[in-house]
């Protein structure tokens, strides 16, 4: 199952969606641009501390260590790479469309003094022209989301090593219809023009994804209990730092969330999260 997308973003809108959301993202998120783990409804991790231990529960699964190399599919502003290099001892070459998001990163590596095991690209995760059997694992954290999932499966496959890994988070709809993507009258108000930034699939879809792209299924974890309440905690920072963020970039909340799409949006609240990892026999 599929959302009801009637025009897929080019890799430029998808470009222009993360270049308008960013700056706002990072004054109030943080530098990890993916939802937060936490431990149960007592946990008062912050943001940052949430954020950092997903791409740690992800790092855990990725099964690399020093003199491996990992491919970051979707890459952000490079915080989770860096961490999973940091970790694991492991080379990681982050990948984006955007090229604000690679001069981020590339800074941040360089202000890591990492930039000799951290480096990163412009480039369609999709299609990424690297050499086949290249990589030991690929991470795609919170990315397949924008992304054609059977063309990327493909491609991830193709560059992994056999026996190599792919570890990935996807967001799925959960049952409360009428705050789902796929609530109908939302979509009939959705302005034909503006493409959906991201499709959705279900959980249990995920099985046939990965036998169809060849790839073997080792875990598909369900982890909505973990990420509960991330989106409104994500707008409420926004609130908090409205009057700084307008201060300091001279635009209103209202269009940057509009210039994102993220008015045209679902409610996401009521959306679910899996984690995703399979081999390459
Ligand atoms: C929700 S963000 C997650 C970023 C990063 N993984 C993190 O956890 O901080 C999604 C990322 O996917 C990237 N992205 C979307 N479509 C892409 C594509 N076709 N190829 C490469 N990156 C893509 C976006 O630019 C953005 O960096």
């Amino acid at each position: 199952m599929t959302s009801p997308s009637a025009v897929p973003p080019t890799t430029h809108q998808m470009a222009d969606f993360y270049d308008a959301l960013g700056p706002l993202l990072r004054m109030a998120w943080g530098d990890n641009f993916h939802i937060g783990y936490w431990e149960g409804p007592s946990d008062r991790s912050s943001p940052q501390e949430a954020t950092d231990r997903f791409t740690d529960v992800l790092v855990e699964r990725l099964g690399v260590g020093a003199g491996c190399r990992v491919l970051d599919a979707g890459c952000g502003i490079g915080s989770p790479a860096l961490r999973v290099a940091g970790s694991t001892g492991a080379e990681v070459v982050g990948i984006t469309i955007s090229r604000q998001q690679v001069d981020q990163a590339v800074e941040l590596a360089e202000r890591a003094g990492m930039s000799d095991r951290v480096r990163f690209e412009l480039k369609d995760a999709m299609d990424t022209g690297f050499a086949a059997e290249s990589f030991d694992a690929v991470l795609a954290f919170e990315s397949i989301v924008h992304m054609d999932r059977p063309t990327a499966l493909r491609e991830w496959k193709r560059v992994l090593k056999p026996g190599g890994r792919i570890v990935l988070t996807d967001v799925f709809p959960v049952e409360d219809e009428s705050a789902s993507p796929f609530n109908p009258a939302f979509a009939s108000a959705r302005r034909a023009e503006v493409p959906d930034m991201a499709s959705f699939v279900t959980f249990e879809d995920w099985p046939g994804l990965v036998a169809d792209a060849g790839l073997r299924l080792e875990e598909l974890t369900d982890v909505t209990e973990n990420i509960k309440g991330t989106f409104s905690r994500m707008l409420d920072a926004f609130l908090d730092h409205r009057k700084e963020f307008e201060r300091k970039h001279g635009v209103t909340l209202e269009e940057v969330l509009d210039a994102a799409k993220l008015a045209n949006q679902a409610n996401p609240t009521s959306s679910g999260c899996l984690i995703m990892v399979a081999t390459k026999p």
